[in-house]
């Protein structure tokens, strides 16, 4: 989390560092600050909040210097508060960082014996002291790589200096940094999304790199401080233009947005002519391949739960899942005939990057499902499966999620059919299914008004439980998860024949559940479960498909119906009543729906 930006001109850089700072709040938004350089000293401002808080700041504005550095923050270390805010700076040196020091707690300890003096509770204080302390008896090369080899943990750092007109240091271990090259000024920025609207040619550090950028070129070093060669690549030259248009918010837009996702997904995959899936250049046999290890965080955690069943449904091969946090420290056995697939949407979340690289580490087969494709996730892994959804803006992820399971099950769909799991028929009949999809799911979105009514009973609740068998118990956790994230209710998400193991005794008079209980092969054990709830008091939400068939059950609550596809499908179709729960319900309590409080859209710290 966090983002960083960095700027070296000839002109006024502070307008140009909060523009990318906006850019970069998908991070951190909890507070803000800018450094810049101007005759010898460094003038730093900081605020609590968002950027538009620092915008307004009439020192911001009125600042000349042509050098600067600028942050959003995600607290890990102290309390968000303008003190703990970005940049800290010594009498000589500034910094901006995101990760996390892990021995700040040692270094702080040696440096007050050093006699300097702490401001902020925070682990990057402890940067800036360091330099300060080397500089004593280094230069400036020689100084940062001396005190990066005494740091512990993540980190992406932007540094200035106050006798140094013409010099911002970059340096990563764990952290994406990019540079950026432009007309007599160079960039430092978090990712090539800040950076875009000032150049398309960038330059990705490695871990264990860092960089001295001055006005007119860039240098290079690797972690011995000894100058390396690097690529400079040129990114699409288009800014994506990505506005609110007439919603509200981001979250609603992206809600709606999701029939052109899956329209976009399926025409970039599905080969209509031929009745094929396009995944080209797939740089394994599939006989190399006899375990499919799903690997994600948060909402991509649920797309991987959701891809297990269709992998297994579909394929002969062994699936596994796992949490990416998890997965990084637990003694795994590698294998060469398993295929590791990490999933995510920003490209750059720690945990699941952590996972890539240990995989890699182990000379294992790795392949990306990813929204960003100039990511690190995306740059990393062998094989690449771009979604294609488009920048997305709200912290809560929606059309990533579908985004994500579509090519997920295209995948499972591919490498079942040649593996002759599949039959040429049945594979044909799924395509043409997949192919009405984004069009049931635009009629799914008309479920509206029914929803917003529903909203209030799970306002007024203590907690909420979601639950689901089979293909709908992953979208019953992320339909919890979509709850807690915007509205802050408790709701859990549960299999629904677990709830007599214990959550039962969590039920009572009034408490809202939804149960999604399509017409699968689970119906009947759901629509079971259900009277179970029901009979300890739960107001039910019976979320079902339509069907001529009537639902045998009373006292249910309120039934909301999705339309009818094949059961592979109803996934998709269940999910979008479930976001728009979540958006109403946060919506009524007047709650930042694009930016729920405490979290952040890319999550770049363990
Ligand atoms: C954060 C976001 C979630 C997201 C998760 C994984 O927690 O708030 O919406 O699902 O990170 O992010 P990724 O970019 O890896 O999909």
């Amino acid at each position: 989390m966090c983002g960083i930006i960095g700027i070296n001109s000839k002109k006024p850089v502070s307008a140009s560092i909060i523009n990318s700072l906006k850019k970069l709040e998908y991070r951190g938004y909890d507070s803000a600050g800018i450094a810049t350089l101007h005759a010898g000293s460094i003038n730093e401002v900081k605020s609590e909040g968002r950027v538009d808080n620092l915008e307004k700041n009439s020192v911001v504005q009125n600042m000349v210097g042509t050098i600067g550095i600028g942050h959003v923050r995600w607290a890990t270390h102290g309390l968000p508060n303008s003190i703990n805010a970005h940049p800290h700076s010594s009498q000589n040196v500034s910094v901006v960082h995101n990760g996390i020091i892990e021995n700040s707690t040692l270094l702080k300890k040696f440096l007050v014996s050093k006699g300097h003096k702490f401001k902020s509770q925070t682990d990057t204080e402890v940067i800036v002291h360091l330099i300060t302390e080397n500089l004593k008896t280094e230069n400036i090369v020689n100084s940062i790589t001396k005190t990066l080899k005494s740091l512990h943990g993540s980190f992406a750092l932007g540094i200035i200096f106050k006798d140094q007109p013409d010099l911002i240091i970059g340096a990563r271990r764990g952290s994406p940094l990019a540079v950026g090259y432009g007309p007599n000024e160079n960039y430092l920025g978090s990712d090539s999304y800040a950076l875009k609207s000032m150049t398309n040619k960038i330059t990705y550090l490695s871990d264990g790199e860092f960089c001295v950028i001055k006005k007119d070129h860039v240098e290079f070093f690797n972690e011995d401080g000894i100058k390396i060669n690097k690529k400079v690549l040129e990114l699409s030259s288009e800014e994506e233009k990505y506005d609110k248009g007439d919603y509200k918010h981001f979250m609603a837009k992206e809600i709606e947005e999701q029939p052109s996702t899956l329209k976009n997904g399926i025409k970039e995959y599905v080969d209509t002519s031929n009745n094929d899936i396009n995944i080209f250049n797939f740089p394994w046999k599939t006989n190399e391949i006899s375990t499919i290890t799903l690997i994600g965080c948060g909402t991509a955690y649920h797309s991987c739960l959701m891809a297990r069943y269709w992998f297994e449904e579909l394929t002969n091969l062994n699936v596994n899942v796992d949490i990416a946090s998890e997965f990084r420290y637990r003694k795994n056995r590698f294998k060469k005939d398993t295929l590791y697939v990490f999933v995510s949407q920003s490209g750059e979340t720690a945990d699941t990057y952590a996972a890539l690289s240990l995989c890699k580490s182990k000379e294992m087969k790795t392949c990306s499902v990813v929204n960003v494709i100039e990511s690190s996730i995306a740059r990393d892994s062998e094989f690449v499966l771009p979604i294609h959804c488009g920048t997305e803006i709200g912290v809560a992820s929606t059309k990533a999620f579908l985004g994500q399971i579509l090519i997920l099950y295209l995948l499972a769909l591919k490498l079942g059919f040649l593996r002759k799991d599949l039959k040429r028929e049945l594979f044909n009949k799924k395509l043409k299914d997949l192919k009405e999809l984004p069009d049931l799911v635009q009629q799914t979105l008309l479920t509206d008004n029914k929803i917003q009514t529903i909203s209030k009973t799970f306002n007024d609740a203590k907690g909420s439980m979601f639950l689901g068998r089979g293909f709908s118990y992953p979208i019953a956790l992320e339909g919890a998860l979509k709850l807690k994230e915007l509205s802050y209710i408790h709701a859990e998400g549960y299999p629904a024949g677990e709830m007599k193991h214990g959550p039962l005794a969590l039920i009572e008079e009034g408490m809202p559940v939804v149960v999604l209980a399509p017409r699968d092969d689970y119906y009947k054990k759901t629509i079971s479960n259900m009277q179970e709830v029901i009979a300890r008091g739960a107001k039910v939400l019976l979320i079902t498909n339509k069907s001529k068939d009537e639902i045998i059950s009373e006292n249910i609550w309120e039934t909301i119906e999705v339309e009818t596809t094949n059961a592979d499908l109803l996934p998709f179709l269940l999910t979008v009543p479930l976001q728009k729960l979540a958006y109403y319900s946060a919506l009524k309590k007047g709650y930042d729906i694009d930016k729920p409080r405490n979290l952040a859209k890319s999550v770049t710290v363990e």
